[in-house]
């Protein structure tokens, strides 16, 4: 185990740090237990279930039970915004074969995942939450089937080489990219009439929206210049913009891609964050009214993505220091966006500590919501126990251990938490695992 976790305090963690960010200072939680106002919309407090996909869908993309247990959890938990996982916009664009994905077949099935939602938080006493759907094409970790079938968008060396992917593979033509704008505004259209509250259009961890803002070496007209760069993922947005009504125009992007020569990436891998911000600017200017804050890909840097206890590889950095990154970050762009609700991403590796730090964020306008992912999947109802008790329990959190990823990287795997959620995660684990440890 790398690093392990052996912090028994805040104080630790932050005597820890080596990097060039610090943590936030630690604020009084209550200010998470309070609405928060955006442009258009209330969230109800400043908690947030960050998009956790559970690869339980059926072969057409529509949610099961399995689907619906996992929200109706996260809504009865108290959690201000549902951030829905991703949502394909097409079949070739699945990260697995059950991924959701919402079509005018199934477009009911997630009217009634959605009333089963809200009706959990109100049979828990609380106001419903809003939910969000994330709007995806998988680009090069698409495997929309048994097989893996990458949909690169440029040459990467490093990640090329990672998937094991030829030289001449082939790379999205033009005209392929173009028919992705109507495909983003087609799947809003129906995600409005299933009752979502809005949509995110995502460009982050190197899914096709977010490898496109780093195709520098792409030649013709979606290559090179930031405009060229960011052209067909605006049109995406504004695309979804004309179909979402009075609903929230959300976005979670990438503003480091943690990898030599990629979005948002300087100098022996430091932070260059002009043109994400620039991004982040041009978002709202179009209409984004909530932003997600992340960096790094699961596939090729998770301790970038989302810093660890336990994982598959040793992380080069104190995870710590991945939490200062990440939250540095949502800083940056809070301020270059003060009218936007922007989340933070990367609270879970900060168990029962998190949520001061989340506070201290939001206290000094470094965010206006804090987002826990692999933390909801351990802790559904982190978000009451934070307004009725203060704080986290201690037994309840995440242990940051990468069990939900393992059991997701197995064919038909559907991740959620073996270790809080037993009696129904565990038997799934042991079923895809099979004599793996
Ligand atoms: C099993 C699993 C599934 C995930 N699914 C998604 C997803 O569908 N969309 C997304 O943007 N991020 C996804 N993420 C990333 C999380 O939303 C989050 O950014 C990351 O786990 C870091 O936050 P945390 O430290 O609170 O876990 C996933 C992560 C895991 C471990």
């Amino acid at each position: 185990m790398p690093f392990g976790f052996p912090f028994h305090s805040a104080q630790e963690m932050i005597d820890s740090l080596k990097g060039p960010f610090a943590l936030p200072p630690q604020g009084d939680v209550s200010i998470l237990a309070k609405p928060v106002q955006g442009k258009g919309f209330t969230l109800k407090n400043a908690m947030v279930v960050q998009p956790m996909e559970g690869c339980d869908g059926t072969a057409e993309g529509a949610p099961t039970d399995w689907t619906t247990r996992r929200y109706c959890r996260f809504a009865a938990g108290g959690a201000g915004l549902l951030w829905m996982e991703a949502v394909s916009v097409n079949p070739e664009a699945r990260a697995n074969p059950n991924q959701l994905m919402i079509t005018e077949e199934n477009v009911e099935s997630f009217r009634a995942l959605l009333e089963a939602a809200r009706q959990a938080a109100r049979d828990a006493g609380l106001e419903p939450p809003k939910i969000i759907a994330q709007l995806t094409h998988s680009g090069r970790w698409s495997r929309p089937y048994d097989e893996k079938k990458p949909i690169r968008s440029w040459t990467s060396p490093v990640l090329d080489a990672h998937q094991g992917l030829p030289a001449d593979y082939p790379i999205i033509t033009d005209e392929e990219l173009e028919a992705l704008p109507e495909q983003f505004g087609r799947s809003t259209k129906l995600c409005m009439q299933a009752g979502f509250d809005g949509v995110d259009v995502k460009a982050c961890h190197l899914y096709l929206m977010s490898e496109m803002l780093g195709g520098f070496d792409r030649p013709g007209p979606y290559g090179g210049s930031y405009e060229n760069r960011t052209k067909i993922y605006f049109a995406c947005v504004d695309a979804a913009r004309a179909e979402i009504g009075g609903g929230i125009l959300a976005a979670r992007v990438n503003l480091y891609d943690g990898e030599a020569g990629r979005w948002g990436v300087g100098e022996n891998l430091s932070l260059a964050l002009e043109e994400p911000l620039r991004l982040v600017r041009d978002l709202a200017a179009r209409g984004v009214t909530l932003l997600n804050i992340t960096m790094g890909t699961p596939y090729y840097n998770p301790h970038v993505n989302r810093p660890y206890a336990r994982g598959g590889y040793e992380q080069p950095e104190n995870p710590v220091d991945g939490v200062a990154r990440l939250l540095y970050g949502c800083a940056r762009a809070q301020k270059e966006a003060p009218d936007v609700v922007c989340v933070a991403t990367g609270f879970s590796y900060l168990r029962q500590f998190g949520p001061a730090f989340a506070a201290g964020l939001i206290a000094e306008g470094g965010a206006k919501c804090a987002g826990w992912g692999r933390g909801s999947f351990a802790y559904p109802d982190f978000a009451k126990d934070v307004i009725e008790k203060g704080g986290m329990i201690p037994d309840k959190c995440c242990v940051t251990c990468g069990v939900c990823t393992r059991i997701m990287r197995q064919p038909t795997g559907r991740p959620g938490c073996p270790v809080r959620d037993t009696a129904w995660y565990a038997p799934e684990f042991y079923r895809v695992m099979g004599g793996k440890k």
